[in-house]
């Protein structure tokens, strides 16, 4: 990172000692490491443009859970809707001595802006996931969920399937993951995967069953339907039937294989509903480390101001 304020835009623009020290207190904290009250006497806006249920309540809980005075905010009823920008509701919360904002935007690079327009304003900024581009608190918390579950992610395959094109959670987790020496493949229909040159660091494979063959960790992703243009999205039965993850399939995968999913899902279109309840998901677990997850982000960022 550069001089200046300290935010978390993207995992990319961590150097390796952020990386790892936040990945590490994380794992500390879900460990059961006494967090202390780091966001005593601050203030954390959750200013979201899109919706959400497990970033925005957990970052929530977490900022609670040490020290913070928390204010929600719903961009799509807020002046936003009058026409101010973004970087002018940031002003007027911190005017109100707000200094934490995590902030979820549908548009790419808007929170890179957004730092840029800031400049040295005492105040940080947590992506709680942008357009297509990142979403780095899930990225965390998917690579701390197989390094719980595995013991560390070097060498474990990771097959990530499904709308990869439109995935935010896909570039992150693959940053994270990548970072930390798991092995990666992703699979999707054509219309869903990403251009050519895009996500080098993961082999591409054609056919659902080639991402499946040993693959320990199966990381099922939702068709983003709020990101392709009308009439683009694939029908869901004909999703399911070519691009579901059943019991059936899943057999294809290593034996000890565990299946994950960043939720929201849709029970019986990316994940059979019998998949989503099984032994083998980690999904739950997923949502758990959101919390210490978002605690050793947030004391970073305080650390920083
Ligand atoms: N995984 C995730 O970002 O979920 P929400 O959209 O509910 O925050």
């Amino acid at each position: 990172m550069t001089d200046g304020p300290r935010h978390l835009l993207s995992l990319a623009a961590l150097d390796d000692a952020e990386f790892g020290h936040l990945f590490e207190r994380a794992a500390a904290l879900a460990d059961g490491a006494a967090p202390g009250a780091p966001l005593a006497g601050l203030t954390l806006a959750n200013l979201f443009c899109e919706p959400s249920t497990r970033t925005r309540a957990s970052f929530e809980l977490a900022a609670r859970r040490i020290g913070a005075t928390v204010l929600n905010l719903d961009l799509t009823r807020s002046s936003a809707v009058k026409g101010e920008s973004l970087a002018d509701t940031v002003r007027t919360l911190h005017a109100m001595h707000t200094e934490l904002f995590v902030i979820r935007h549908a548009d790419e690079d808007a929170l890179v802006r957004l730092a840029r327009t800031l400049g040295d304003a005492r105040l940080a900024i947590a992506n709680a996931g942008e357009g297509r581009t990142e979403h780095p608190t899930q990225g965390l918390i998917d690579a701390l969920t197989i390094h719980r579950h595995f013991g560390g992610c070097a060498g474990i395959q990771v097959a990530i399937v499904g709308d990869i094109a439109h995935s935010r959670v896909a570039r992150s987790a693959v940053h994270a993951l990548h970072r930390l020496g798991a092995a990666l493949r992703i699979a999707g229909p054509a219309s869903l995967m990403p251009g050519a040159g895009e996500i080098p660091e993961a082999a591409r494979c054609a056919r659902f069953d080639d991402a499946l063959e040993g693959a320990q960790v199966v990381m099922m992703l939702r068709v983003q339907r709020e990101r392709i243009a009308a009439g683009g999205a694939p029908d869901a039965g004909a999703y399911f039937a070519d691009w579901g993850l059943t019991e059936a399939r899943l057999a294809r995968a290593h034996p000890d294989a565990v299946v994950m999913h960043p939720g929201p899902f849709n029970r019986d279109v990316e994940i059979a509903s019998d998949v989503a309840d099984g032994p083998r998901q980690l999904i739950w677990h997923q949502v758990a480390l959101g919390i210490p997850v978002r605690m050793a982000v947030l004391e970073w960022l305080a650390a920083g101001l």
